[in-house]
């Protein structure tokens, strides 16, 4: 296979190392592959856990992963898109037959047949694509399976936000957490997958929607996107004050969107005695959660985790980009900054700053 493409990319070379800007060789797309021209791809906590080595060792890493852009060229079979379409990107090409696929929940697809491991630098060494994506680049090569496409007006700094963090917060609280009208809502943790769990607690209806954090910053921010309460947490215990905004019920939702056992206690026991907690944030491995078996038993509702906010992207990005072009999805409130490639280094330590929702590359 020839190496026709050479762009610019993002590139994590070792644990820990500050990320440059390379030259990446792509090749032609084969069989159910497609290469798409990227136009924008958000800065993930995940990208930086892959820079730390939190994921794999398998560098060097090029990274990106939440994107949109227009594909460029498909490889032999593919017919599901063509070149010029305006696609997301996803991280997940399931397969549509393995157990999970035919029982419905096929964001736990045990078979993705995700890109491989065909980009390379320069020198010939081969790449590994953040979560089989890699889109900190101007063009990359995906499965076929991975593009969705949408509304080709929509913004790609916003589309493309769907592909990963902001997807995960409003299908935590739609998919996952089933909030319908007159609902009350808890988000605990309001960085950008939090407020995204504010945005579609308002989009379904919810009549309270309880935002939590410790950055007052980021209680302004969720406000923006349909937060009713905000509580900030480093003042005041959140479980009680959850309880006091709720008639002392407890949410019938809880988020938690952080990823602490601290956060995760405090959604356990923020939740109306029937009510539901997901799990949205990511814990790191060495984390345990301590609860009285007491408190478990004698609590009824679930205690769900959401995986890629449960989405089927063939189902919702073209649903949430219609709301969006519609003006009834607030995407654009994401985009904090936009910036270009050489700028992904100075995003990480923003994000880590906590000054940030999202920073996106912009193409
Ligand atoms: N209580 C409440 N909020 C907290 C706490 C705490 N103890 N500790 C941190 N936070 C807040 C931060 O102030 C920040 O606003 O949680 C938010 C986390 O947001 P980000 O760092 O922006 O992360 P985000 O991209 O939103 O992801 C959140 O979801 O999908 C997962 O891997 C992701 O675990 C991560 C989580
Ligand atoms: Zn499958
Ligand atoms: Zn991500």
């Amino acid at each position: 296979m020839g190496m026709p493409y050479e762009v610019q990319g993002v590139i994590a070379r070792g644990k820990g190392e500050a990320v440059s800007l390379e030259t990446v060789l792509v090749p032609d797309p084969g069989p159910g592959e497609a290469v798409v021209n990227v136009q924008a791809c958000g800065v993930c906590h995940t990208d930086l856990h892959y820079r730390e080595g939190g994921i794999s060792d398998d560098y060097p890493f090029l990274l990106g992963h939440e994107a949109a852009g227009v594909v460029e060229a498909v490889g032999p079979g593919v017919t599901s898109v063509s070149p010029g379409d305006y696609v997301i990107l996803n991280w997940r090409a399931v397969c549509g037959d393995c157990r999970a696929c035919k029982r419905g929940r096929p964001w736990y697809c045990f078979n993705t047949h995700n890109a491989a491991q065909k980009m390379t630098l320069s020198d010939g060494t081969p790449l590994s694509p953040a979560l089989g994506i890699g889109a900190f680049a101007e063009k990359t090569l995906v499965a076929a399976g991975q593009c969705t496409k949408v509304d080709p007006a929509a913004s790609p700094a916003a589309a493309g936000l769907l592909g990963c963090g902001i997807m995960a917060g409003i299908g935590a609280a739609i998919n996952t957490g089933g909030v319908t009208r007159g609902d009350s809502v808890a988000v605990i943790g309001c960085g950008g997958v939090g407020s995204a769990a504010v945005l579609g607690s308002a989009l379904a209806g919810a009549s309270k929607i309880i935002a939590v954090d410790i950055d007052d910053r980021k209680l302004a921010w969720a406000r923006e996107f349909g937060a009713t309460h905000t509580v900030n947490s480093a003042a005041v215990d959140p479980v009680e004050a959850i309880r006091e905004l709720t008639d002392g019920n407890g949410a019938d939702v809880v988020v938690e969107a952080v990823g602490r056992p601290e956060t995760y206690k405090q959604a356990f026991y923020a939740r109306d005695l029937a009510g539901t907690v997901v799990l949205v944030g990511v814990p790191t491995p060495e984390m345990t959660l301590d609860l009285p078996l007491l408190d478990v038993f004698g609590r009824g509702g679930a205690l769900k985790s959401s995986w890629y906010g449960d989405c089927l992207p063939s189902r919702d990005f073209p649903m949430l980009i219609d709301l969006y072009m519609q003006g009834r999805l607030n995407l654009d409130g994401f985009v904090t900054e936009t910036i270009g490639l050489s700028q992904v280094e100075e995003a990480f330590a923003k994000m880590h700053r906590g000054e940030v929702l999202r920073s996106v590359v912009v193409l």
